[in-house]
């Protein structure tokens, strides 16, 4: 069955705004939990732009599914993730001048120094998952380093429409079987809400889906723990 993860980032996006504290991601990963969350995840910048530092450590002690832990892989965020012991890291790449994560990681240009990082981190026992984008090399590629997961970036499948998001489709799922067939755990996500999930989430073993800005945004009419509910029902089968 297909879990949900719940990216929680935006609401530390509103905070940041002003620069205060509320709203609190923290006291809104329980109500996502209360939802139906089956993890939450968070994006630890460089630059601090939503998630604080304080976030992750008060989150690890107070949350009671699962920590994923998304970070560029930096000598300074490793040192973190060791301190911060989460459940899992996904290693995504990261640009100061970003709205958001904009495409996948390239494992395949960074083989030697990404092989020392998934492995300095498996040392203190922390899984780990590559956000890559649909390409069989980069899945093989993942596999030589080592990681444990991949994440699928699911955000130009978002973006388009017709024959092509068909198309993009069809990528996704051939990938989701090639890294099967290497042993890879896979989930996805990017771009996913309420209208385009149902299609990712039917995906033989498609392990689990990270949502963030389609849950938080609905959350504002609805409230988070019945958004989240209502995401979890769409990539639940009955
Ligand atoms: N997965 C990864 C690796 C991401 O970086 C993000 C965005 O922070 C998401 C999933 C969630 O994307 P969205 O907010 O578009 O649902």
């Amino acid at each position: 069955m297909t879990t949900l993860g719940v990216n929680i980032d935006h609401i530390a996006n509103v905070r940041q705004a002003r620069k205060t504290v509320e709203p609190d991601p923290v006291q809104f990963a329980f109500l996502a939990e209360l939802g139906g969350a089956d993890s939450i995840t968070v994006h630890l910048r460089e630059d601090r732009r939503h998630i604080q530092d304080r976030d992750v450590f008060l989150l690890k002690k107070t949350i009671k599914t699962k920590l994923n832990l998304e970070m560029a892989a930096t000598p300074e965020m490793l040192e973190i993730a060791k301190k911060l012991l989460p459940d899992y890291v996904t290693i995504v790449p990261e640009k100061r001048e970003e709205v958001t994560t904009e495409g996948g990681l390239d494992v395949k240009g960074n083989v030697k120094y990404l092989k020392d990082f998934v492995e300095n981190l498996g040392d203190s026992n922390i899984e780990v998952s590559a956000f890559i984008d649909p390409l069989s090399d980069q899945i093989n590629y993942s596999k030589e380093i080592g990681f444990n997961f991949i994440e699928l970036h699911t955000g130009k499948y978002a973006e388009l429409s017709g024959n092509d998001q068909y198309e993009e489709l069809q990528r996704i799922i051939e990938s989701t079987h090639v890294a099967n067939d290497l042993g890879l755990i896979v989930n996805a996500g990017h771009g996913l809400n309420y209208n385009n999930v149902k299609k990712i989430a039917s995906i033989n073993n498609m392990n689990e889906l990270n949502i963030g800005h389609s849950i938080v945004a609905r959350a504002l009419a609805v409230g988070l723990e019945k958004s989240v509910r209502e995401m979890k029902s769409l990539i639940t089968p009955n």
